[in-house]
């Protein structure tokens, strides 16, 4: 006989909740009991900045947990490291000497490296296809705010997009999405083509990368292929 444990358990599962669901909920909980006892008693300027900001990563892993159901994080790619993608796509750009210069972020969050390289090379077009719906919208946000004109967001599945006229792309995924997206880009990109990609390699056919290591402050490695 079915315990009505179990079959609470069975009903949830089929409604989608996975087991890590319930360990978020206990969190989330846990989370709020915490937040009403520090709120009930005195809280000092310096205990309401810790408390803010213990809020915002709380709140960050619940988003991923909860909405963000493309299997991988929204966080961005570093200050530096961003830094020095922008410094190579405009090193390519220069080089390629050509008026249509396309860039493609697969996955392009609330849009830091996309902004980045805009800026850095000004006569490129910008496309930043993102699945999520809050670091798309907070892209555009930031797009609209702060002015620019050669960005273009769309909520998309970045498998979904042609990517034939692309010159350079930059990736920040995991690693079973990048070696994925890689085939992907591998059969797509026209000869030439930039690709840099953040921490994950795009192995399969592609030919070893040039890896670049920044110490910035974590060690991190990009690395650069060209199709
Ligand atoms: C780690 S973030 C990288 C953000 C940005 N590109 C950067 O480097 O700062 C990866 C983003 O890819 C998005 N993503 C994952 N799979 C996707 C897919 N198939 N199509 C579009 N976006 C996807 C996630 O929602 C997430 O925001």
């Amino acid at each position: 006989m079915i315990t009505p444990k179990a079959r609470f358990l069975q009903r949830m599962k089929a409604a989608g909740f996975r087991s890590v669901d319930f360990l978020i909920l206990a969190l989330f909980f846990g989370y709020i009991a915490f937040m009403v006892a520090q709120l009930s008693g005195e809280v000092s300027f310096e205990k309401g900045i810790l408390l803010a900001i213990l809020s915002y990563y709380m709140l960050r892993i619940f988003y991923e947990f909860t909405f963000n159901r493309a299997n991988v994080p929204t966080m961005a790619t570093g200050f530096f490291e961003i830094k020095k993608i922008a410094e190579l796509i405009k090193a390519d750009f220069k080089a390629k000497n050509k008026p249509d210069y396309n860039v493609l972020d697969c996955g392009s969050g609330k849009g830091q490296m996309t902004r980045t390289i805009a800026r850095a090379v000004p006569a490129a077009q910008v496309l930043g296809l993102e699945m999520a719906t809050l670091p798309y919208r907070q892209s555009q946000f930031f797009k609209k705010v702060m002015g620019f004109k050669n960005i273009d967001y769309q909520q998309q599945d970045f498998f979904a997009h042609d990517c034939r006229n692309v010159d350079a792309v930059v990736i920040f995924l995991n690693g079973r999405m990048t070696e994925l997206l890689g085939e992907k880009l591998y059969n797509e990109l026209k000869m030439g083509a930039l690709v840099i990609t953040n921490e994950f390699e795009l192995k399969g056919r592609w030919p070893a990368p040039e890896a670049i290591t920044m110490y910035t402050p974590f060690k991190g490695n990009l690395f650069v292929y060209r199709r």
